[in-house]
């Protein structure tokens, strides 16, 4: 199995970091359009093989596809994080450029590979990777929901003293302060959530986690790369081993949840094909409503989107 990370920066390097350590595949190539960054960086983690007793080859390129050639899952965290004085038009225009690109020279050298996106504004950067791919949208969707839940489940654990282990959780909608964290689908080591906690603790916990992107760029003047990075891997290692894990990821709808053409966080199976199936909740008007506001406010940047001429 081989497995190509595009863009080597923090996100981009934790998660081939995640891969090589778990040994996901055989071969993971880390590219980056910065001249000797992605060889410096596959060349620190292969460094590490020897300490941490792994066999998994990191192989570097600047920006030569051909070392890229037959992956057969591609993860694309290439793109600028937002600047002091740039609009969010301006973000969506330069990110879609580049992932528009990415995508072209990918295909071209793995045209069987699945696409993971990683970009932001993630869930319009997925649709932006889908239309240049032109595959099957199975084979191309986004990472947002297991981080979103990945904060929700450690923010819980906390406040519970208990293991994230036993925290079990949905998430659905936008990757941004829209998202909809999920209560009635939360569980811990099988007990509903709200048998656990007090109301109001769990509301500022969904808040908080719906402000936990903010939360670590406030932290670190900079987005957040450990837990973005190894949940990007955890998508690669269900593919790669055709696990089938159950998980919210960033999935082109067509009618399900009453959403069409849009990618948005939705609850998938993940295997060797990609997205084997979106699976349909049951939703309560209150939490039907929450998915609304959200899918607008995803509408709102693909609009932005639809508008360039890329
Ligand atoms: P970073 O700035 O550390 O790394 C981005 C890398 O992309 C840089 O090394 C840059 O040289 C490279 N790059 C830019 N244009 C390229 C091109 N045309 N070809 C190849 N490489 C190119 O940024 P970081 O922190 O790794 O974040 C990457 C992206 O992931 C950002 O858009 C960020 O907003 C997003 N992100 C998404 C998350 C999610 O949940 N979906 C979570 C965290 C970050
Ligand atoms: C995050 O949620 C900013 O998307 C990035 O950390």
């Amino acid at each position: 199995m081989k497995v190509t990370v595009v863009g080597a920066g923090n996100v981009g390097a934790t998660c081939a970091n995640v891969l090589a350590t778990r040994e996901v595949a055989n071969e993971v190539v880390l590219l980056d359009i910065k001249d000797g960054f992605a060889e410096g960086k596959a060349l620190d983690i292969w460094e590490t093989a020897p300490i941490n007793l792994y066999d998994t080859r990191t192989v570097g390129s600047t920006n030569d596809y051909s070392k890229t050639a037959g992956s057969d899952v591609v993860v694309i965290t290439s793109g600028l994080p937002r600047k002091p004085g740039m609009s969010r038009d301006d973000l969506i225009a330069t990110n879609a450029g580049i992932v528009k690109t990415v995508t072209e020279n990918v295909m071209k050298h793995s045209p069987e590979a699945i696409l993971v996106i990683v970009s932001n504004p993630l869930d319009v950067m997925t649709y932006c990777a889908f239309l240049t791919a032109n595959i099957d949208s199975k084979r191309v969707f986004g990472m947002a929901g297991i981080l979103d839940t990945a904060r929700y489940r450690a923010f819980l654990a906390e406040e519970l003293n208990v293991s994230p282990k036993d925290i079990q959780a949905v998430l659905m909608g936008g990757h941004g302060d829209t998202m909809v964290p999920l209560p009635r689908y939360t569980t811990v080591g099988g007990i509903p959530v709200t048998e656990m906690i007090a109301a109001d603790k769990l509301e500022a916990i969904v808040n908080r986690t719906k402000k936990g992107g903010g939360e670590i760029v406030n932290l670190l003047g900079t987005s957040a790369w450990y837990a973005p990075g190894a949940a990007a891997a955890q998508m690669v290692e269900a593919i790669v081993r055709d696990q089938r894990r159950v998980f919210p990821c960033c999935a082109w709808l067509q009618g399900e949840y009453g959403v069409n053409d849009l990618y948005l966080g939705v609850p998938v199976i993940l295997g060797k094909n990609g997205i084997e199936r979106i699976i349909e909740l049951d939703l309560n008007d209150d939490e039907k409503e929450l998915l609304r506001t959200s899918e607008a406010a995803v509408r709102d940047v693909k609009g932005v989107l639809d508008g360039l001429s890329l």
